[in-house]
């Protein structure tokens, strides 16, 4: 089974846990998602900034990327939570790429409020299978039980 991890991450979260599942599966292929528009902001400046993209819907620039989806049976995508939400570049790579048939894994890292961002993404992703999805508590502060939950997350996968 070929897998791809695709994921966007603003802070080093989702990039922590995406190292981390390429450590226990050398043969995924990995996709970092980038926008236009990343770059540093401070701590109010990028929720206004962040926020703001969420709730008008926007679907940001993103930087080139070399993934033909077609090559893939199994999807694992990670994202921020941003305003009870996916991030805007997974909703710009979703609405680029079209995404059917695949078996999908999601994950999500947030500050203690997740929301319905996993709900919300697998509606967008319609005409795909779920395996189970898991969240993370900004794991590169609270590591603990982060290892044994993606043991036992990507060893569920088989094969
Ligand atoms: C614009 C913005 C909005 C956020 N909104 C939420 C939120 O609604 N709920 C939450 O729990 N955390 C929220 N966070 C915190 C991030 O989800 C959390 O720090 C996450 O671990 C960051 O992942 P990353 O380091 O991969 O970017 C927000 C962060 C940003 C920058």
């Amino acid at each position: 089974m070929k897998i791809l991890i695709v994921y966007y991450s603003y802070e080093g979260d989702c990039a922590f846990i995406a190292d981390k599942i390429k450590e226990l599966r050398p043969d995924a292929d990995v996709l970092r998602l980038a926008t236009e528009d990343d770059k540093p902001r401070g701590f109010f400046a990028k929720y206004v900034w962040g926020g703001k993209q969420v709730l008008s819907g926007k679907k940001p620039a993103l930087k080139s990327y070399n993934i033909d989806i077609n090559e893939y049976e199994f999807v694992v995508i990670g994202t921020p939570v941003w305003a009870g939400s996916y991030t805007p570049a997974i909703a710009s790579f979703i609405a680029d790429t079209k995404i059917e048939g695949k078996t999908i894994a999601l994950f999500c890292c947030h500050a203690g409020g997740k929301g319905k961002t996993l709900e919300k993404l697998k509606s967008a992703l319609t005409g795909n299978t779920f395996t189970d999805a898991v969240d993370f508590l900004e794991p590169k502060k609270h590591t603990a039980g982060v290892q044994e939950k993606l043991n036992w997350w990507v060893k569920s996968w088989q094969s």
